[in-house]
């Protein structure tokens, strides 16, 4: 398995990232994608990836400090992402749950890394939440049919899942696909392409079943996985096979950059 996508920079981890790596390494996973969200995690991302052969990582701005973003921090966003160890931009988005005034600020702040992702064949990470049609609608206007993403932790309609997958994303499942009442993550789960299927903790976040409520940690990805099988009625090796062969594809994961 791999994570493909967990905050190991997160403040929750800081110092206990160590013992993480190794309890979710006996658990079966076997790489990690870091992501970053600020100037600040963004750095802790890329010291993480630096330091774990398996640790790869992305950065870029979240839609909630899109309103601190500056020009300055673009353009050392655009240095940064030489790094050999980042393999994509974001997470980046729209949040509408989160700050409903800042909107312009947000689509600004997205474009830009948008941009970036087209200029340097990177792929994106996409946040979004309440934010469907914008989303969708900016993805459409602004990013090149050759770039490649993910629909992180994707929480649209089921009926969405064909747009974006059309637009040459992946949509990633995360821990909610576990919980009982979640009727539309569980239809989601089912009807995602199988080559365009990813699978993520979004730790420290959003921990699955049974450890919803608590800290969550990469070492919870086998739940996610399960349940996924158990929905799609497949065997979970093979899940597991395809969906790690599908992060190695996106991220380019074997290419010396
Ligand atoms: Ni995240």
């Amino acid at each position: 398995m791999i994570d493909s996508h967990v905050h190991l920079n997160a403040t929750q981890f800081d110092t206990i990232v160590d013992e993480t790596i190794k309890k979710s390494m006996a658990a079966g996973v076997n790489a990690f994608i870091c992501i970053g969200y600020d100037a600040v995690t963004n750095m802790k991302a890329i010291a993480i990836s630096e330091t774990y052969d398996n640790v790869y990582c992305t950065i870029g701005f979240h839609p909630e400090v899109a309103k601190m973003v500056t020009e300055a921090d673009l353009l050392s966003l655009e240095e940064m992402l030489k790094h050999p160890k980042v393999v994509g931009i974001g997470e980046c988005g729209l949040d509408y749950y989160w700050d409903k005034s800042a909107i312009e600020e947000q689509k600004f702040v997205f474009k830009s890394q948008i941009e970036l992702a087209n200029k340097l064949n990177l792929p994106l990470i996409i946040h979004m939440r309440d934010s469907a049609f914008d989303t969708l609608e900016m993805i459409k206007n602004y990013k090149a049919k050759s770039t490649s993403g993910i629909m992180h932790c994707y929480s649209g309609s089921a009926q969405m899942v064909t747009d974006f997958v059309n637009e040459n994303l992946y949509i990633s499942v995360a821990g909610p696909v576990t919980f009982k009442n979640a009727v539309t993550p569980k239809e989601v789960a089912k009807v995602i392409p199988i080559e365009r299927l990813l699978i993520e903790t979004d730790a420290p976040y959003l921990a699955p079943m049974p450890y919803r409520g608590k800290q969550n940690t990469p070492e919870y990805l086998p739940y996610t996985l399960a349940e996924i099988a158990r929905i799609r009625e497949m065997d979970k090796d093979l899940l597991d096979q395809i969906t790690e062969a599908n992060t190695i594809r996106l991220f380019q994961l074997n290419r010396n950059k």
